[in-house]
């Protein structure tokens, strides 16, 4: 990584949103623990520097911890100003871009990192902006020397990393892996915040859908409540939730209700809390030396991945590890920068130590031969 002298090692970016605050929160944990880094110099960023204080306010408060907003850097930094974006990027060595929907405002953000030499991770969850950003601006990343890693939150830490993990813990070869994703809500349901809910909207629509969704004035994103996700769904038929449960599609919206909104300001984090979510890996392959050609897979290995709520607790923790692993484990990082998911990124470091201390815990259910 291109590591120069910056006044700042993170800047959160969209630190006043709702994910930014609870980013904000874990940044500064980080910061207090004991085998952490206190010496971490560190900024938020955003629009309005109101709001920005008042989350370093809050989060001092949170965490007992009264001297925060006068230990962390404010830097006024607005996606229509691009001259604001680049000031924010030569500020910091690894910027954490909270401001989403990333296919609408991801861009810049990149851009202007790449341009100053600064490295980026983001919490998007929008698979097309991560292809399209490495398709644009992998080779220039690659030569600036700089790390844009993508989709590092919930989506999609614990599924990529999960796989590593699991390829990690087969005696052989792992030809493949089925993966099951359960979240347990609490008794008032999953939140999932306006913006959050918004950007998986844009996120999952195609161009048509998009069309639409612009013209649907009366569209108003609705937190999904968790009486059927209890149940088990596959992975992928999770992902596809979204778009089943957009009313304007025309699909299903038994599984949507509307409920209060979560509003920053006296937040009721009581469901947050109250959430959790189990990932499980079944993978399948072959032992050293058996060949491959005409036998059927003959070794199994079950895995899980299990951690807090998914979408303000797992994904901060997510995010603030795959920082501290790119401002530290730099020797076990790929050898040029470029655009990378978590995966390509992180495979040979310790971030998945990282994360089993932050209560995103990996273990191994089961192992057989067959
Ligand atoms: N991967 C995951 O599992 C995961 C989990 C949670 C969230 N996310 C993603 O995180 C993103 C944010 O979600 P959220 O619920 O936190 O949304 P949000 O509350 O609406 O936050 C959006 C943030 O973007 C900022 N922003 C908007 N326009 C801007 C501009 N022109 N210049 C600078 N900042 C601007 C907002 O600043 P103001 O406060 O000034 O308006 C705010 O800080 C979404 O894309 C969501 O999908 C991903």
């Amino acid at each position: 990584m291109a590591v120069r002298q910056r006044p700042f090692h993170l800047v959160v970016f969209g630190a006043s949103g709702f994910t930014g605050q609870f980013v904000t929160e874990e940044v500064a944990r980080e910061q207090m623990d004991p085998e952490g880094s206190s010496r971490l110099a560190w900024a938020v960023a955003g629009r309005c520097r109101e709001k920005l204080q008042r989350v370093l306010e809050r989060a001092a408060q949170k965490l007992g911890r009264p001297t925060l907003p006068s230990e962390v850097g404010i830097i006024i930094c607005d996606i229509t100003t691009p001259g604001s974006l680049d000031e924010m990027a030569r500020q910091a060595t690894i910027v954490l871009n909270c401001v989403g929907p990333y296919r609408f405002y991801g861009e810049p953000v990149v851009k202007a990192c790449i341009e100053n030499g600064t490295s980026c991770i983001d919490i998007s969850g929008e698979p097309q902006f991560l292809e399209l950003m490495y398709w644009k601006y992998h080779q220039k990343a690659a030569e600036k020397g700089v790390y844009i890693i993508g989709s590092s939150g919930f989506d999609s830490i614990p599924a990529d990393m999960g796989v590593i993990y699991t390829s990690n813990k087969i005696n052989g070869t792992l030809t493949a892996v089925e993966s099951f994703l359960t979240i347990n809500s609490g008794p008032e349901g999953l939140c999932i915040h306006d913006g959050t809910w918004k950007s998986a909207v844009y996120g999952f629509g195609n161009q048509n859908q998009l069309k639409k969704l612009r013209n649907q004035s009366n569209l108003k994103p609705v937190p999904i409540v968790g009486a059927k996700l209890k149940r088990r769904w596959p992975v992928s038929y999770c992902r596809e939730l979204s778009s089943y449960s957009i009313p304007f599609l025309g699909a299903d919206v038994s599984v949507v209700k509307r409920t209060q909104r979560y509003l920053h300001e006296n937040l009721d984090q009581s469901p947050i809390d109250a959430a959790s979510f189990t990932m499980t890996f079944f993978g399948q392959g072959y032992s050293h030396g058996c060949p491959i050609e005409d036998k059927k897979p003959n070794i199994r290995v079950c895995t899980q991945v299990k951690g807090p709520e998914a979408g303000y607790i797992a994904t901060p923790i997510a995010m603030v590890q795959a920082a501290m692993t790119l401002l530290n484990d730099v020797s076990n990082l790929p050898s040029v920068g470029g655009v990378f998911t978590p995966g390509a990124a992180f495979a040979k470091t310790k971030l998945i130590d990282r994360l089993n201390k932050r209560g995103l815990e990996f273990s191994v259910i089961s192992s057989s031969e067959v």
